[in-house]
């Protein structure tokens, strides 16, 4: 394990290193883990609707109520689904104690509309969205944006997934209705007792913060009966910093049929799926092999780089306490398995099915732009500012200022350089690109499709290939670690 954090260890500040070990270990799993069934955050499907955030005391983990936020009374935010080609009206209600604003993520839509943290509005202020759907069937999904405050607003509850339906996606007759889960993976922070916390000293503005749990649709640990047949798992890996790796217990295969903007061309045979916050996945999960008593868990586990030692230390809670570093840490016992991970559901196959579906070989065709037909590139770098953390070359976010002005309807290519020890998931409002490379190896099969955030490992340039055809305006983009975009890893492009 020490091999694997390489050289780099040695560029970091003594501060880093001195962390305390306190004996707050992995996460255990509480008594009655996968005894409550799953349930889903509410659902919208209309075109003219309000949402209102609150606040709210809910029980999410242990015994003990937590401040969390809901959105019409859901947490998570509730499931909104609709057709490409609707008009919405939709009237977001900000009943909590902060300014905020929403972001639909993956959507483009008119700058006024996107939820820029410029448009933020007070509490007890209502922000009228009126846009119109007109792209791909997808998962997408939509979060808060306030600037500064997008962790803290997110993590206490506010956020949900943005279903987009067409009739090219209808025809294949994918697994829905009960057959298709949303699925919501959040890391949260837990203290003994039970209570959701969220603090920010220097070190987790610079790392992020991480928990020491995971919930998913908001509950720790729950069940879900299946029928041995096909099931569409909607995943979002919806923390703020933590990057995961999902897998199946036993380790069975699945398909991944689609990304960020809609499906791929073809389902794709995988094991394992690495997901950074604000990326989703749209799976297929064949059940049939399994038979009427069996379980199987549905596993993720924490992988932010740095050897994983790193976030050993970052979870263990010794980096969230600046007073308290001495020097045992860094070699304390199992730093690096210090984590949220694990497994989070159960699936039990209670019902023997008939399934009328079949996988197809095709799902879509996808039409990426020509890479030889480029505009222009344009090289962005990751940079560790000395005690400030990480920035986009070299600045921190201002909310007027235009830091990349693109032409309207030019294709670019995206060329992200990261400079700093952490991965970094990049996102771009506004669009949905296509990777071209990595340069830290191949593309992962839910890399072929339509993107619009894309994990930037430490070292790592990759490439990416967009159109900019979203209205003229001013526009963000972003690392999705949400500590970092609140930090100030945030900046404009303006389309011109
Ligand atoms: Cu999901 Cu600007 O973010
Ligand atoms: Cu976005
Ligand atoms: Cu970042």
């Amino acid at each position: 394990r020490l091999a694997s954090i390489g050289t780099g260890i040695a560029t970091l500040s003594p501060s880093l290193l001195a962390c305390r070990s306190d004996g707050n270990t992995d996460l255990v799993l509480p008594d009655n883990a996968f005894s409550r069934p799953l349930a889903f955050p509410e659902k919208i499907r209309a075109t003219d609707f309000e949402l209102a955030a609150e606040t709210a005391r809910r029980k999410l983990a242990g015994d003990a109520a937590s401040d969390v936020y809901t959105l019409n009374g859901s947490l998570p935010s509730p499931t909104i689904r609709v057709k490409r080609g609707e008009s919405l009206a939709i009237d977001y209600q900000n009943r909590i104690d902060q300014e905020s604003i929403i972001h639909w993520h993956g959507l483009i839509v008119p700058p006024d509309m996107d939820g820029h943290p410029k448009d933020a509005v007070q509490p007890s202020q209502t922000y009228n969205y009126r846009f119109d759907i007109d792209q791909r069937a997808g998962t997408y999904w939509y979060h808060p944006h306030p600037d500064k405050l997008t962790g803290p607003q997110v993590y206490r509850g506010l956020g949900g997934l943005f279903i987009i339906e067409d009739e090219e996606e209808q025809a294949l007759n994918l697994p829905s209705g009960d057959y298709e889960l949303p699925l919501i993976v959040q890391e949260k922070r837990f203290s003994d007792s039970g209570e959701m916390t969220y603090s920010l000293n220097r070190m987790a503005r610079m790392m992020g913060f991480f928990g020491n749990t995971l919930l998913v649709n908001g509950m720790q640990a729950p069940y879900h009966e299946v029928s041995n047949r096909f099931y569409r798992l909607r995943l979002l890996n919806g923390s703020n910093a933590r990057i995961l790796d999902f897998s199946f217990s036993d380790n069975s295969s699945f398909y991944v049929i689609g990304s960020d903007g809609g499906l791929h061309d073809r389902p794709c045979e995988i094991s394992s799926i690495t997901l950074t916050p604000g990326e989703r996945a749209d799976l297929l999960v064949d059940f049939s092999s399994y038979s009427v008593g069996q379980e199987i868990r549905m596993t993720a586990e924490a992988r932010n780089g740095m050897g994983g030692m790193m976030d050993g230390m970052m979870v263990g809670g010794g980096m969230m306490n600046d007073e308290n570093n001495n020097e045992e840490g860094m070699m304390g016992d199992g730093m690096g398995s210090r984590n949220s991970g694990g497994a989070f559901l159960e699936f039990r196959v209670t019902n023997e099915e008939q399934d009328p579906f079949r996988l197809p070989q095709a799902l879509t065709e996808l039409s990426f732009p020509n890479e030889a037909d480029t505009d222009r590139t344009r090289r962005i770098d990751l940079t560790m500012e000395m005690m400030q953390g990480p920035a986009i070359n070299g600045k921190f976010f201002e909310m007027l200022r235009t830091d990349q002005k693109v032409q309207q309807g030019a294709l670019e290519i995206w060329e992200f350089n990261n400079g700093t020890m952490m991965p970094h998931p990049m996102h771009l409002h506004a669009t949905q690109f296509k990777m071209l490379d990595r340069s830290g190896g191949p593309l992962a099969p839910h890399e072929r499709g339509w993107k619009d955030t894309v994990r930037i490992d430490s070292g790592e340039t990759v490439r990416v290939l967009t159109k900019f055809d979203a209205e003229k305006g001013l526009y963000v983009f972003h690392c999705h670690n949400l500590e970092h975009e609140d930090n100030g890893m945030m900046a404009n492009f303006e389309i011109v």
